[in-house]
């Protein structure tokens, strides 16, 4: 564990630098939350014109202060910032908390850098600043502006909202979802996200890592630390709307957007992405108090068959569909409820059942091997006692002698239904107000426990590639000044990773042509080579299934005459001579450099999916050929390739052994590659191999 960062959240004596005597401001709101919530150890603020402040000494300038301190929060003017910093560092402070705004996020960049630089020449860290402050509940801490800590609990929120924390925190009363500590981490100057990612890993007192991200600063650095994490970690994503696009210069780059880079990344590094602020709180919630689900099987006992009925078809929306129990354990469910129950899936133990049918039936189900989740849904009845059947599931499940599966109720009722309901949480079974929710809690602890089956894999790397002669390639095209390959380059890249290119070469004559295509072998594609005329197809530069040394000839003669045309004083390079590949299912493979996770690989299948229904699907680079099949699986169009209405499957190992290596080409290459295309890729049957057809790189600017 950090101790610099330990000593920010769970200071052994904390210096209020800004502290006032006046009730109005945050310097004095700060020192009286952290007497008001109960903080033991010693607080000393500071300020230059007062003598004591709500019962604490005051010292004109922390360096007075005769005592060790561990951490200061600073409450000063943003132009005061610099010098206190200073006086923290000599009085050797370890961390501060800096509320003050006025720094990077009005612009002054400049002020903030100063003061990150004049605490790490002291060795401190920082946490801010424009923050609220810091609030943790096993330490009694308030070291913030709100009034109140959170509800206790098990989970830790990382915000970079201000606002939204304090809003959470107030909102954690009535959500009932509890929070150890809530750290406000405003401008990240110093401490990010994955700073605070790999400190609470190590918190004891934290289980569930909540995070509201406006955006992340490194995003390598992110993914590491949150792989690194042993506690799921949940995010809220702020900002999802497309950026860059319009200014991007290929195919990909258009189709990519920080939303979808973001999805990816959290997938990819085993974050569970929430959908809006009510899924942060009830994904919180079962992530906090319950394991994860290690397998598909999802078993509902419920008294109502409509309930039933609605968690049935949310398991299927999240990805959990419901199958039929086992016959012994349908055979033993059975004799816990009426004749006209049912004991398949959802169980329904009627409306008639009472504490002895929830007890005996959740007993029995929750210790089962077969059951992987179990979720437990009651509708209030006239017969029951809410109350009295949260205890059943509760006795049920302690006495079932199994520990390690989730289980998620839902209760529909009234007043005493929610009272039932808070019992539940405070013994630590996740409780909605409606079935879907539970279900999908429990959705959520299966997703997560397959993300962390793949989200700590050592980063892929293949052998089989040579990364010296692509940069010798693309180092002889910078040097003619370019910042794009031609394709007969691209190519040559793409193939010292390894990728199927089909064959291309550059002719600059007509009868070098004829060689070219004769070692090829026929039939060969013809198309201009030529900086200035980027649309081939368009100034009639391309022509394909050329059978002979005369349709060579002829090609030759069209495509210079109409490049001409199409431009009169065109620089001609010559013109690509290629395989003509036969034709099948059309895949893209491209990638962009994000500006927060880097190299970024993208997928779809090609033509109008790509170009109409934008069905593609991103991963962060490199990814290793398992996550490579399951990408094919992401798009709406997976059917395709999977072979529909009894066409053949395409060749999805040989599919995925190019995106693997495409991976490791942008990876490999982040600091030449700025975005790429492979567009088309053709994916022939099961066994008979991908060709890569078109291949297009520009170059990052140096
Ligand atoms: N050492 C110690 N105390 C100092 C000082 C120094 N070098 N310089 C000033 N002070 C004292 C002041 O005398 C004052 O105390 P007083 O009321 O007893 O006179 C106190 O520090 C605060 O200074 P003041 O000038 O009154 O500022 P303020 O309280 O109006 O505002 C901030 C200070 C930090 C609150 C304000 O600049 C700010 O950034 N507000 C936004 C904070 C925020 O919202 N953060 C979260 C964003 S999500």
């Amino acid at each position: 564990m950090d101790p610099i960062i330990n000593a920010v959240l769970k200071p052994k004596s904390i210096a209020v630098i800004g502290a006032s005597t006046n009730p109005e401001k945050i310097g004095y709101k700060v020192v009286e939350n952290l007497k008001n919530c109960g903080y033991q150890n010693p607080v000393y603020p500071i300020n230059p014109g007062a003598e004591e402040i709500l019962g604490y000494k005051c010292y004109p300038n922390i360096k007075d202060v005769p005592y060790v301190i561990d951490a200061a929060v600073i409450t000063v003017p943003a132009k005061f910032v610099p010098e206190v910093v200073r006086d923290a560092g000599e009085k050797g402070v370890k961390g501060l908390s800096i509320i003050t705004s006025g720094f990077s996020e009005v612009g002054d960049v400049a002020l903030e850098n100063e003061v990150v630089s004049i605490a790490h020449e002291y060795g401190m860290r920082i946490i801010g600043p424009n923050i609220i402050g810091v609030l943790s509940n096993s330490d009694n801490m308030n070291a913030s502006f709100t009034n109140f800590l959170p509800l206790d609990g098990k989970a830790a929120l990382v915000s970079q909202s201000g606002a939204l924390l304090i809003a959470m925190d107030a909102a954690t009363y009535t959500r009932r979802v509890g929070f150890d500590k809530m750290i406000s981490i405003g401008n990240q100057a110093d401490l990010d996200f994955a700073d605070l990612i790999a400190y609470l890993n190590e918190d004891e007192n934290t289980t569930c890592i909540t995070l509201y991200i406006e955006g992340i600063k490194n995003g390598a650095r992110f993914m590491e630390e949150a792989r690194k994490c042993t506690k799921p970690i949940i995010a809220l994503k702020a900002g999802t709307s497309a950026h860059g696009a319009a200014a991007a210069a290929s195919h990909t780059g258009s189709l990519a957007g920080s939303a979808k880079v973001y999805e990816a990344a959290f997938q990819q590094a085993g974050v569970s992405q929430a959908e809006d602020l009510n899924d942060m709180f009830d994904t919180t919630l079962a992530l906090a108090l319950q394991p994860t689900m290690k397998g598909d099987n999802l078993l509902i006992v419920t008294n109502g068959g409509g309930v039933g009925v609605l968690a049935t078809d949310a398991a299927e929306k999240y990805g959990l569909p419901l199958k039929f129990a086992p016959e012994e354990v349908q055979a033993e469910l059975r004799k816990h409820m009426p004749s006209f129950g049912s004991a398949k899936n959802p169980v329904d133990i009627t409306g008639g059942a009472g504490l002895e049918g929830y007890y005996e039936g959740v007993k029995y189900a929750y210790a089962h091997p077969w059951v992987d989740g179990l979720a437990v849904l009651y509708c209030e009845t006239s017969v029951t006692n809410p109350q009295e059947i949260a205890e059943a599931i509760y006795n049920s499940i302690q006495e079932s002698g199994a520990t390690g599966k989730p289980v998620a109720v839902s209760f529909i009722g009234g007043e005493r239904c929610e009272a039932a309901m808070k019992w539940l949480i405070e013994h630590d079974i996740p409780t909605y107000n409606a079935p879907d929710l539970a279900v999908k809690a429990l959705a959520s602890l299966r997703k997560q426990n397959e993300m962390l089956a793949t989200s700590h894999n050592a980063p892929y790397k293949p052998t089989d590639v040579d990364g010296a002669k692509a940069r010798e390639i693309i180092a002889a095209a910078r040097a003619k000044g370019r910042d794009a390959l031609i394709e007969v380059e691209a190519k040559h890249v793409f193939a010292a990773y390894n990728l199927p290119v089909t064959p291309t070469e550059l002719a600059k004559t007509e009868e070098e042509a004829i060689q070219l295509a004769n070692q090829i072998g026929y039939p060969v594609v013809m198309k201009i080579v030529s900086p200035d005329i980027l649309h081939k197809s368009d100034a009639g530069a391309v022509k394909v299934n050329l059978k002979s040394d005369d349709d060579v000839r002829n090609a030759w003669k069209v495509i210079m005459e109409n490049s001409l045309k199409y431009k009169a004083d065109a620089e001609i390079d010559g013109m690509a001579v290629q395989q003509m590949a036969p034709w099948s299912t059309e895949v893209i493979v491209g990638s962009v450099n994000d500006s927060t996770f880097g190299p970024t690989l993208m997928f779809g299948l090609g033509g109008i999916f790509v170009e109409v229904m934008k069905d593609v699907t991103f991963k962060v680079a490199p990814i290793d050929e398992n996550t490579a099949l399951n990408m094919q699986s992401e798009i709406k169009a997976s059917k395709i390739l999977k072979g529909a209405r009894g066409e053949t499957p395409r060749d999805q190992k040989a599919l995925a052994n190019v995106l693997a290596h495409y991976s490791y080409m942008i990876y490999d290459l982040k600091d030449e590659i700025a975005e790429s295309d492979a567009n088309p890729v053709i994916v022939y049957e099961d066994g008979k191999g991908v060709a890569v057809v078109d291949a297009r790189i520009i170059l990052t600017k140096k």
